[in-house]
């Protein structure tokens, strides 16, 4: 019997139901009566500022259910039960017709979505495979070609409700496509743990 092992692959942890309706509602319209400020890239993408626990009880009340799936997640990618912490959150309007450009995360190892309205099929959060180095690349792309794991450069993360989370690793390429459903608000945030060792070696973080 022939066999294919997936070698080395990337972590992406989906939490149905994390947060309960009530505090998704909260968080609604906490958040969606602050300033916000414009997406450099689009006009129909605002984002709040960087929030901590003072600016609601709520979000720490987020934070408690969504930690421990943040230890979860950053124990397939360190192989320990780490302390982590969340080291900031924002609140991301998307009115029809915007989108979120690609991008990932810097100073941050776990990074995550939670969902807080429903997601029109169309601007599900897509994540992308590196774009690589500067050398010259070989494809092969038309319409007989097959999508698998190892030949696809981009996944459309499955329908999320309002009350999932989902992580990944924080440099992983991700981007939203035009929103052709209603206004689609979420709540992105950013993990660390307090520290990795690696033999002695130890960095510290927070
Ligand atoms: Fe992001």
């Amino acid at each position: 019997m022939d066999e294919v092992f997936g070698l080395f692959p990337t972590p992406f942890l989906r939490a149905p139901g994390t947060l309960s309706a009530s505090l998704v509602q909260g968080l609604v319209r906490h958040f969606t009566v602050m300033p916000r400020d414009l997406n450099k890239a689009s006009d129909q993408l605002s984002h709040t500022a960087l929030l901590g626990p003072d600016d609601s009880p709520l979000l720490v009340e987020a934070a408690t259910v969504i930690t421990p799936k943040i230890v979860d997640m950053g124990a397939l990618m360190f192989g320990e039960r780490l302390e982590w912490s969340i080291k900031e959150m924002w609140v991301n309007v998307l009115e029809p017709g915007g989108q979120q450009a690609m991008h990932n995360h810097a100073n941050s190892f776990i990074s995550g979505v939670v969902y807080l309205t429903d997601t029109h099929e169309a601007s599900q959060t897509v994540f992308l495979r590196s774009a690589g180095g500067s050398d010259f690349v070989f494809k092969n792309e038309h319409a007989n070609v097959t999508s698998t794991p190892f030949n696809g450069d981009r996944w459309i993360s499955p329908k999320p409700a309002p009350g999932d989370v989902v992580l990944f690793p924080s440099y992983l390429l991700h981007a939203v496509p035009p929103n052709q459903g209603e206004r689609r608000i979420t709540m992105a945030f950013n993990a660390i743990p307090s520290g990795l060792d690696s033999w002695g070696y130890s960095v510290k973080f927070g």
